[in-house]
């Protein structure tokens, strides 16, 4: 069993110890202890309340966005094949929706399928997922990196279905390096080539702003480019485009057109208001 298994195992030990209270002073009951005093000093599990709207696989997964999320979770599923544990979602400039996606889509699979997901925060230098979840930061994926922190230590079990966090982590000096690294590249290939039914979903940072995602969608066996209507420079998406030059391009996520989510909504009434809701469909 590898050690990335043993510490998703753990994690899982230790919320099943902390759900049956105390017993035998067993492995897992003393990590189960040692976890107690970490929440205690303030790192939450995800409280569904806490979560930002814009999640809205978590906040309001019966909703016409959500939907959107779970056809590009069937789009990349149909795709997947056997090949392709490993996802990263990037884009080429700051805010054009990358965290937003990475969340959704990792919340949208962990929902459907029955093994683990694991979604990683490997934007080190502006990293949000534990804001959109509506956690404090903790020790992450840096820290695991820089050899601070055991795996097990940083990763977070969120109780949505089996979804597991690695959060970024203490912002290091150096995360170009760190995101390149030889461990790095070790804890991509153990996940990628011994779990084949698994989904990791990395978020990133811009590929224009800096070398960390460039080197990262090198150990990806799919990356997804967000582009944003209305924001996206085609110039710039050509450029991200040729950065990422012979890496296994899943697609582009068009995001945040909102005359595609109108046109959606008629789709909607129409086709299902006349099967389920009772409706003369007026097409
Ligand atoms: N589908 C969407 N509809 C409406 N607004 C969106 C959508 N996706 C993203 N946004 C808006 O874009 C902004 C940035 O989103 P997000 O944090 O996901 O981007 P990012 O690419 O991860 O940014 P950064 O490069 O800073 O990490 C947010 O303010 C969010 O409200
Ligand atoms: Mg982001």
């Amino acid at each position: 069993m590898s050690r990335i298994e043993k510490s998703l195992e753990r994690a899982i030990e230790m919320r099943e110890s902390l759900r049956k209270g105390p017993g035998k002073e067993t492995r897992a009951n003393t990590a189960a202890k040692a976890d107690i005093t970490k929440f205690e000093s303030g790192e939450p599990l995800i409280s569904a309340e806490a979560v930002d709207r814009q999640i809205v696989c978590i906040r309001d997964p019966n909703s016409l966005v959500a939907e959107q999320y779970k056809k590009l979770r069937a789009r990349i599923l149909k795709s997947a094949g056997d090949s392709l544990n490993t996802v990263m979602v990037t884009s080429s400039q700051i805010g054009e929706g990358k965290t937003i996606t990475a969340i959704n889509l990792a919340v949208a699979v962990a929902g459907q399928l029955d093994h683990t997901v694991l979604l990683v925060d490997a934007d080190l230098r502006n990293p949000s997922v534990h804001k959109y979840l509506g956690m404090k930061p903790g020790c992450g994926l840096a820290d695991y990196l820089r050899g601070d922190v055991k795996l097990s230590d940083a990763l977070i079990k969120t109780g949505i279905g089996k979804l597991v966090l690695l959060p970024a982590g203490n912002p290091p000096d150096n995360p170009s390096e760190l995101l390149s690294s030889e461990k790095m590249k070790g804890l991509v290939d153990e996940i990628k080539n011994r779990y084949s039914d698994r989904y990791i979903i990395f978020d990133s940072s811009p590929l224009l702003a800096a070398a960390d995602s460039i080197s990262l969608a090198g150990y990806m066996d799919g990356v997804l480019l967000v582009v944003q209507a209305g924001h996206t420079a085609p110039k710039a998406a050509r450029k991200a485009l040729s950065l990422i030059k012979g890496c296994r391009l899943l697609g582009a996520v068009f995001n945040n057109v909102p005359e595609y989510l109108a046109r959606q909504q008629i789709y909607s009434y129409n086709v299902y208001g006349s099967t389920y809701g009772g409706e003369k469909n007026p097409r």
